[in-house]
């Protein structure tokens, strides 16, 4: 099996960017590259973006908002060269198929509860229902709404896996001890076990030596 891993560039420096792509080319891997809101919120990231060649891109964008801001946003973007896109599913169901019917080519994933949260912080936005159940809802939801692809945490993929069949992206993937502010993590080997199809991971990789924790990545992965 390869191993697919999307790379988090979440950095506004483009150097810092080129240098990321270039320190995690491998052959035996298959990676794309996430830009997520600080990147494309960035002066020079847009422009970056609409030249960058011969790569998988996934545009985290994390569209949140009523069905006609949602489509007009992904027009909008319609001039890049995009191949993955995100969209909350707590946007509704209405905003999912809205989403759905204008992003043509681009794989559209919704986004379910995001990694940094627990069921402590879910009954502080006032959800009832535990991490577990609102994910299987919102898997069934996607389902619903045909979209491309998943993001959830690695914990919640068999849950997903019941009800969506299509591609699982998994956040929050940690191989040394440093959680930052994820709350659901796990391995990049478990998360495969587990059944994730890409793996999202960005500072593991980038804070500090790239090439060098791109190498404990691989060494984890052949382990
Ligand atoms: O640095 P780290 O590996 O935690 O980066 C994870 C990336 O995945 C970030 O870019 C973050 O925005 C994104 N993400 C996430 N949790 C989600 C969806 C996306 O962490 N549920």
């Amino acid at each position: 099996m390869t191993h697919k891993i999307f790379v988090a560039c979440d950095s506004k420096n483009i150097s810092k960017v080129k240098k990321i792509i270039k320190e995690t080319q491998n052959s035996k891997l298959k990676i794309g590259y996430k830009f997520g809101l600080e990147f494309l919120n960035s002066k020079n990231g847009r422009l970056f973006l609409s030249k960058l060649k011969n790569k998988i891109i996934f545009a985290d964008l994390k569209l949140h908002d009523i069905p006609n801001t949602c489509a007009s946003a992904i027009k909008a973007i319609n001039d890049l060269n995009i191949n993955y896109l995100t969209i909350h599913i707590s946007s509704g169901l209405e905003a999912l198929k809205a989403a759905k019917r204008v992003s043509n080519k681009i794989r559209l994933a919704g986004v379910s509860i995001l990694t940094s949260l627990d069921n402590k912080s879910l009954k502080e936005i006032g959800f009832n229902k535990d991490v577990k159940k609102l994910v299987l809802l919102q898997a069934k939801l996607a389902t619903k709404a045909k979209l491309d692809a998943i993001v959830c945490s690695a914990q919640e993929v068999k849950i997903v896996r019941k009800v969506f069949k299509k591609e699982i992206i998994t956040p929050g993937i940690r191989f040394t001890s440093k959680t930052n502010d994820q709350k659901r993590v796990l391995t990049p080997k478990e998360a495969y076990k587990n059944g994730s199809n890409w793996l999202v991971i960005g500072r593991p990789l980038t804070k500090g030596n790239i090439k060098k924790n791109f190498q404990i990545l691989i060494d984890h992965l052949n382990q």
